[in-house]
């Protein structure tokens, strides 16, 4: 759009006016700006598309058969490599005079869930009649593991059995451990000279004071140091133990829970003294 106006001579002048003048200009700019605005979606699709697909889940399958999501038995692979295969091997093989082979295990295909969660949890001690070779599965792999990191870690054994393959003859392991003997003790899971009472404090009291009493920061105090087991008499020692000392105890210096029998209501008195004479001997 043009106006025309006179000037001081009296000829008339060509003026562009103001919204004229800028239209190429703006044209340009809308074109730009079509032109971005086509493209943001068609970069973001290409990127969308050169991202690498992350890896399939080897557990998909499993997981669908056990009706739970894969990460679950993920994070029971997780907790099995921390916890358990120390003893049972990274794969489930076993190891020798540690822990017995859990893949394809008779055993794990035998129990239900609920079963294999209570022998996890309590573990079970070389006297333990159910015990097949004297050697020591601590409660919950000797870790403050958590209820719901054995429910995964069951999953994870689940996922371990290969229904078309036969089970895994447990006769060489036994034999070898039996032959062998000792590889926990080498290994310094259990104790050689206190026996017995480093054992059942390795399985009920080791996941929160560690496996020779030192203490575990915000689990459990050290032991080996500690002026209140020295100022105790056994009996009043045992009966402290039998009480433990929860969160609202006036007495509780940490604001941790200590739980009664360290929450394995099946140790006795008989058991809680052994427990007690370990306490001595490591006492420094
Ligand atoms: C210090 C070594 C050790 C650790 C750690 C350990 N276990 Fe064990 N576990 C054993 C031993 C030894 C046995 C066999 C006990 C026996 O002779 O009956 C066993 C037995 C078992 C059994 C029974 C198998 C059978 O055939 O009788 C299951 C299930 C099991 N462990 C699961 C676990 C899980 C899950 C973890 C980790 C949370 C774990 N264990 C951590 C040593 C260990
Ligand atoms: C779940 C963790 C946990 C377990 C398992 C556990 N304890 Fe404790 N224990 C604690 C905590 C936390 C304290 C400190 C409580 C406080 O703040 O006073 C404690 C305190 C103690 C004390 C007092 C120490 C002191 O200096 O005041 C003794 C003794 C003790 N435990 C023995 C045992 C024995 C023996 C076992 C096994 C039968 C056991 N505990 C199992 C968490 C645990």
């Amino acid at each position: 759009m043009s106006s025309a106006i006179v000037d001081a001579n009296g000829r008339y002048i060509e003026v562009a006016d103001e919204r004229g003048s800028r239209d190429p200009f703006r044209g340009r700019l809308l074109v730009l700006g079509l032109l971005f605005v086509l493209t943001l979606p068609m970069t973001f699709l290409m990127v969308l598309a050169a991202k690498p697909k992350p890896p399939e889940s080897p557990f998909l399958e499993v997981a669908q058969r056990l009706g739970v999501p894969a990460y679950r038995i993920h994070g029971g692979r997780a907790v099995f490599l921390s916890s358990c295969a120390l003893c049972h091997g990274e794969n489930g093989e076993g190891k020798i005079g540690l822990g017995k082979p859990l893949r394809n295990s008779a055993f794990v295909q035998e129990h239900t869930d609920e079963e294999l969660f209570s022998v996890i949890s309590r573990g079970r001690m070389p006297n333990d009649p159910e015990n097949t070779t004297g050697q020591l599965m601590p409660a919950r792999g000797a870790q403050a593991l958590s209820d719901q990191a054995l429910w995964d870690v069951i999953l994870y054994l689940r996922a371990m059995q290969d229904p078309t393959q036969p089970t895994t003859s447990l006769d060489d392991w036994i034999v070898r451990t039996e032959q062998e003997g000792g590889a926990q003790q080498q290994a310094g899971l259990v104790g050689e000279s206190t026996g017995i009472g480093h054992d059942l404090f390795v399985a009920s009291c080791s996941a929160c004071h560690g496996p020779n009493g030192e203490g575990m920061p915000g689990l459990g105090k050290p032991l080996k140091t500690s002026a209140f087991v020295a100022n105790l008499s056994d009996d009043e020692l045992i009966a402290f133990v039998k009480q433990g000392r929860p969160i609202w105890d006036p007495n509780n210096t940490t604001g941790v829970d200590m739980p009664p029998k360290g929450g394995n209501p099946a140790l006795s008195d008989e058991q809680l003294m052994e427990i007690v004479r370990y306490l001595r001997s490591i006492h420094e």
